[in-house]
């Protein structure tokens, strides 16, 4: 279920990409952003700067899960898991989660206002906006 997974991601499966909590366009304070091991290297590929030059895409399964922060306090997750082909074709075929902290879904599916703000990262990007070099851990 993929709401226990987000909720129990720091079990060692995933890794933050980023160096310092990010102050985002999500609605939150702060984030950090936890990766599958596996896929630290082809998340960081990803120039916000320029996602034209982007040459990713996540295979089915693949989860990625932001932490919301509020006033410096966890404030539940947003995440999206890449569904089966043909899920939502138009827009990388990815579920779209926000969760809060004790675990209910706020809004889940083919969520359009996640989509809408996801859609400058395009196919090259996989719908997957990243993060600029310089916010990445090393
Ligand atoms: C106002 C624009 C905006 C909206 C709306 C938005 N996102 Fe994002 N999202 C971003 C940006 C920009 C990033 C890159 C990291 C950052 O700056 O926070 C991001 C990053 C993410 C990430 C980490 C993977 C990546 O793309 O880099 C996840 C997971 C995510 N968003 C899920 C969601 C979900 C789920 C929703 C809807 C509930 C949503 N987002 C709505 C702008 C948005």
């Amino acid at each position: 279920m993929i709401v226990e997974k987000v909720m129990a991601f720091d079990q060692g499966d995933y890794t933050k990409v980023n160096l310092d909590p990010l102050t985002t366009e999500h609605a939150a304070d702060e984030v950090d952003i936890w990766v599958p091991n596996a896929l630290v290297a082809d998340y960081k590929s990803i120039d916000p700067a320029d996602y034209s030059a982007a040459n990713v895409s996540f295979a089915q399964g693949t989860l990625l899960i932001k932490q919301h922060f509020a006033a410096g306090s966890p404030d539940g997750w947003t995440a999206m898991w890449k569904a089966a082909a043909g899920y939502n074709a138009e827009a990388g075929d990815w579920w779209w989660g926000r969760i809060a902290t004790d675990g209910t879904i706020v809004v889940s599916g083919v969520v359009d206002s996640c989509i809408g703000c996801h859609s400058p990262a395009g196919e090259n990007a996989d719908w997957v906006r990243g993060i600029p070099a310089s916010e990445q851990a090393p």
